[in-house]
Parts: C-alpha cells; structure tokens; sequence
C-alpha cells in the first residue's frame, strides 16, 4: 500500500558545512535542523521549541547566527554552514568553548551549543563593553538552568573584557 510519504516530492540538495560538502534527499519544507540531526547525524545543533524562540539551534551561515529552526535547508544551498561540531579544531577547543568550560557556562549543557555559536558569532558583530550588552545580545538564547552569570562571564573573558 503506498504511504503518504511516497507521494511527496524530494529534492536532491547540497549543503557545504563544515567545510564539507554534503549531499541529501529531502522534502524541501526540510528545516535546516532536521537536515542536520535527522539527516546528517550532527546532532550538536539542539532542538528546543523548533519556533525559533529559545536559540538552542542556532548555526552560522556565512559566519552571521541564524536559527536553523527556522530556516529551510534547501535556502541554505551554497552558503557556508557552521555548526558546533565545526568550531573545534582538531583536539583543540575553540576559545569560546574553553571559555564556557573554564567558566562553568553550563549545567545541563542542552543550550550550550546554541550559546557557544552566539557567542562566537558576537564577537563580529557590534555589541558594547558591558555585561549588560552582552545580555542584550544574548537574549535570544535561553537557558532554563540559569546559567547566565557564567555564560556572560565566558563570553567577556573572550573578549578580554573579564570583570
Ligand atoms: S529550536 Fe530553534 S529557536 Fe528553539
Ligand atoms: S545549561 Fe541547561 S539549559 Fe542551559
């Protein structure tokens, strides 16, 4: 008996992340984060609500933030895709994530990864000295452990702004 899946139209899509070219068959309202956990087996991008109102899918492309929930992967096509399993090089931490582990900027560590790619992405983008801006710029990312007085703690000591 035919199922409903074989009725809806896939489209051969090729994602760069990581530096790496990957190649997937989907149905093209295929969110980006789906392409990526479901898919692809990186599972670092969390998803929290999938209504882009909680960060803990956020990825870069072309280096700037964006809530993988929310956007379709077949938009992403040609575009350099970052995720967390990406920042890493090799054995070596990205400075951001040694930060968050110096700092103690996780409990549960479910928004981490999502935290880690804004704050990484913060750094190249305008954003004023203070904790306070930082929150600001960080508001789109939630953490239901509380983990914010570390997690603003991490990114300043990145900026070498530790206070
Ligand atoms: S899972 Fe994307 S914003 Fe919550
Ligand atoms: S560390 Fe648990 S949700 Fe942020």
């Amino acid at each position: 008996m035919a199922t409903l899946m074989s009725h809806v139209a896939t489209v051969d899509v090729e994602l760069r992340i990581n530096s790496t070219s990957r190649q997937l068959t989907i149905d093209p309202r295929t969110t980006l984060l789906d392409a990526l956990r479901e898919h692809l087996g990186l599972t670092g991008s969390k998803k929290g609500c999938d209504h882009g109102q909680c960060g803990a899918c956020t990825v870069h492309i072309d280096g700037r933030r964006v809530l993988s929930c929310l956007t379709l992967a077949i938009s992403a096509q040609g575009r350099a895709i970052t995720t967390i399993e990406g920042l890493a090089k090799g054995e070596q931490l990205h400075p951001m994530q040694q930060a968050f582990v110096d700092q103690d900027g996780f409990q549960c560590g479910y928004c981490t990864p999502g935290q880690i790619m804004s704050a990484v992405a913060l750094l190249g983008e305008r954003c004023g000295p203070n904790d306070d801006d930082v929150r600001e710029s960080m508001s789109g990312n939630l953490c239901r452990c509380g983990a914010y007085p570390n997690i603003i703690a991490a990114i300043q000591s990145v900026r070498g702004d530790s206070r």
